[in-house]
């Protein structure tokens, strides 16, 4: 049997496959109020009819302010949630587990969307101030201020509360979000933390608001529920947060309650030179995986089922997470199954599309 189609099981939940949707922003709650409709019901869902073992939802905001778009969706109100439910029973009615992405865009939320434009909303259009670990913008946006230590243990229960109705809304899993240089990684990263108090400098303070995040969200969704974190291994930058530092922080969270890190990288500086070609971020999943012994997941440029396989059969990586090319193809999965020889079952509404000389 292949490595891609052995389940996995993390704490109560079992994944039927380690081919897993990345995830991904589509920008497309309409009213502007953080609540999902048709759009992820039909996209999200059709991954799972397409064999994805999991479907992650996309960066969420956990709070109005956390969103990297008027657009994006949130998971802060109970009308949220009530509106992801049914994307989720969707998903799990076709056999596959679901996870979101508990999001924080710090200064690089109040952005347009991609049909909209580029950089930040003004305030007088319908964008906001942004804040971070710093009061200096990211390159083209708007400049954020910089969060008084007093506030952060209200965004702190932003996650927790966040992670609390996503369990409510049927979500097996939780992701938050600390790459791409969104809040957390702002925190994270010594090129955008200029802070003097007990969240900037040393690494400990740097990683101490995420860890917080991580233990109270561990407190607060019980025993059974995996939690995950993504990074961003490295920003690619002499000086910035690099793979040494992501491997300590996770073997921190690891400590306080989180089983599987999801390894990216970039984000947290415009323009950097960025190796890209196919699997260039597994060799950082593998380097956390080994340094922490936890669960790691690989993605970028993962695109078909034997490359997946081989990352999988090299030992250091659990799972595989895949972006665009689920969006080429929603059915990826079955096509990943066919290409290794799996008997996996197909949508019963399917099977007459399986064998196409019967
Ligand atoms: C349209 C689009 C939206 C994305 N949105 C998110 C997101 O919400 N959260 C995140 O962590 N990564 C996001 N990403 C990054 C993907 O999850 C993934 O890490 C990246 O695309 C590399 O994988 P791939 O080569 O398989 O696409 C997005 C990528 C794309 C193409």
């Amino acid at each position: 049997m292949s490595k891609l189609f052995t389940p996995i099981q993390i704490r109560d939940l079992t994944v039927k496959n380690r081919l897993w949707v990345s995830p991904m922003c589509m920008y497309s709650c309409e009213n502007q109020d953080g609540v999902v409709g048709d759009f992820h019901l039909v996209h999200l869902g059709a991954r799972a009819l397409g064999g994805a073992g999991l479907v992650m939802a996309e960066a969420s905001g956990v709070n109005a302010e956390g969103r990297i778009t008027p657009w994006c969706p949130g998971i802060w109100s109970d009308e949220q949630a009530k509106a992801w439910l049914a994307v989720n029973n969707f998903i799990h009615e076709q056999g596959a587990a679901t996870a979101i992405q508990l999001a924080h865009a710090g200064r690089k939320a109040s952005t347009y969307r991609m049909q909209s434009g580029s950089g930040s909303i003004p305030l007088d259009q319908g964008g906001w101030q942004t804040y971070s670990a710093t009061n200096e913008a990211f390159t083209g946006y708007a400049a954020p201020r910089m969060l008084d230590t007093s506030e952060i243990p209200g965004l702190v229960q932003d996650f927790v509360l966040s992670a609390k109705k996503a369990v409510d809304a049927g979500f097996d899993a939780l992701e938050i979000h600390a790459a791409h240089g969104y809040l957390l990684h702002q925190f994270l990263s010594p090129l955008s933390n200029q802070r003097q108090d007990q969240y900037g400098g040393s690494l400990e303070n740097r990683g101490r608001f995420l860890l917080e995040i991580v233990e109270q969200v561990r407190s607060a969704i019980g025993a059974g529920i995996p939690l995950m974190v993504r990074f961003s291994a490295t920003d690619y930058v002499e000086g910035g947060w690099d793979q040494q530092q992501t491997n300590q922080v996770a073997r921190w969270a690891s400590e306080l309650g989180a089983d599987l890190f999801d390894i990216s990288s970039g984000g947290i500086v415009a323009g950097v030179k960025i190796p890209i070609g196919p699997g260039y971020q597994v060799n950082l999943a593998e380097s956390v995986g080994v340094s922490t012994g936890s669960d790691v997941a690989a993605v970028g440029q993962i695109t078909n089922a034997l490359q997946a396989e081989e990352i999988l059969q090299r030992g250091d990586v659990d799972v595989i997470m895949v972006g665009r090319e689920f969006l080429r193809d929603p059915f990826m999965g079955l096509r990943a199954a066919h290409e290794l020889g799996e008997e996996i079952s197909w949508p019963v509404q399917y099977e007459r599309g399986r064998w196409p000389n019967a």
